[in-house]
């Protein structure tokens, strides 16, 4: 399949793995760049810019297809070194990263003085443009049944993938609920250009995490997401588990009142006991609404065939046998 995606990005398939923090590491990089797709290292979970130019480095070793580096700009007190990680991304001559969080302006300069594509990571149509205007590359539109920050606007994707269709010039992917061939299809028939999955990379051989998490995806159901840190305007959908009802309960016990002081227990710092530990009721963890479309735990390169075998399907046999002779 050729797009304006797999031309820009130099990959075979249309399928991009988004960062994600604690999983996205040199081994689940470069399982989907192996298969064909983009796969994207997670910047801010290296910890700081030296560890980031190890694990470019440690992907390197085990690619030698195109693979991304993401960038997260999330509110935070103390930010990252954010020079430092993009000083990381050029030397290691990463050509492509993919941002997300906050507006990356700032940043471009750097990023296109070294000859790097930019794809923004968006949950709206304004967001989007302002990402085209700036001057990013592509951008994924991010709908509102994601894993992960869906933003604040709760528009899903088949409204707004349809609608960034009608307004962007620059090619967009779809982000959010996409699992296998049909959500390929939908997503190119909505004008998108190719796809972007989290939850699903999560459930394969090669993800770096503790099996008690590809489990928990298995048996998830589309009904088993929660939206959490809404009163905070930094809104997450995340699997339910203890963790979240507790912090669900806060939430309502505080209202309006809330800080991120008063949830920081189940919030702050839980990544690794869950994706390295397999504690499953230790916190809050991105998940998206897709959990329930995920059944199997194949190997990156099986659900990448197994994807673009069945968008072929789809498209040559049953639309085309749909059309009247
Ligand atoms: C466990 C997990 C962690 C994530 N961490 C990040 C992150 O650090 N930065 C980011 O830009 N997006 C992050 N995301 C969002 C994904 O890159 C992607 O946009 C999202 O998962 C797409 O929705 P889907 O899960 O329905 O496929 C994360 C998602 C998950 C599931």
């Amino acid at each position: 399949m050729k797009t304006r995606i797999t031309e820009l990005f130099g990959i075979e398939h249309p399928i991009i793995q988004g960062g994600m923090h604690f999983v996205g590491f040199a081994e689940m990089a470069a399982a989907v760049s192996n298969a064909g797709g983009l796969g994207i290292i997670t910047g801010l979970t290296q910890g700081n810019p030296e560890n980031l130019a190890k694990e470019i480095g440690r992907c390197r070793e085990m690619t030698n297809k195109p693979f991304g580096v993401n960038l997260t700009f999330l509110p935070s007190v103390t930010p990252p070194d954010y020079p430092g990680y993009i000083k990381s991304i050029i030397d290691g001559g990463v050509k492509i990263v993919e941002t997300a969080g906050n507006n990356p302006q700032k940043w471009l300069p750097a990023l296109k003085e070294a000859g790097i594509k930019v794809i923004h990571k968006c949950t709206s149509v304004r967001h989007s443009l302002k990402a085209e205007s700036i001057g990013c590359d592509a951008v994924s539109v991010d709908g509102f049944e994601c894993g992960g920050h869906p933003g604040e606007d709760d528009v899903p994707n088949f409204i707004l993938l349809p609608r960034a269709a009608e307004e962007l010039k620059i090619p967009f992917v779809a982000s959010g609920g996409m699992a296998d061939g049909r959500s390929l299809v939908a997503a190119l028939a909505l004008g998108a250009e190719g796809m972007n999955m989290g939850t699903r990379f999560m459930a394969t051989k090669e993800a770096p995490i503790h099996d008690n998490v590809k489990q928990a995806l298995v048996a998830a159901s589309e009904l088993d997401t929660r939206l959490v840190m809404r009163p905070l305007r930094n809104t997450e959908r995340v699997l339910k588990n203890a963790a979240v009802e507790r912090l669900l309960e806060k939430e309502k016990e505080l209202g309006a009142a809330i800080q991120f002081k008063d949830i920081i227990a189940e919030v702050g710092g839980v990544y690794p006991r869950i994706m390295k530990e397999g504690e499953m009721d230790a916190g809050a963890w991105s998940c998206g609404m897709v959990a329930g479309l995920i059944h199997d735990i194949p190997t990156v390169k099986e659900l990448i065939d197994r994807i673009m075998r069945e968008a072929d399907e789809i498209i040559g046999r049953r639309l085309a046998g749909m059309q009247a002779a």
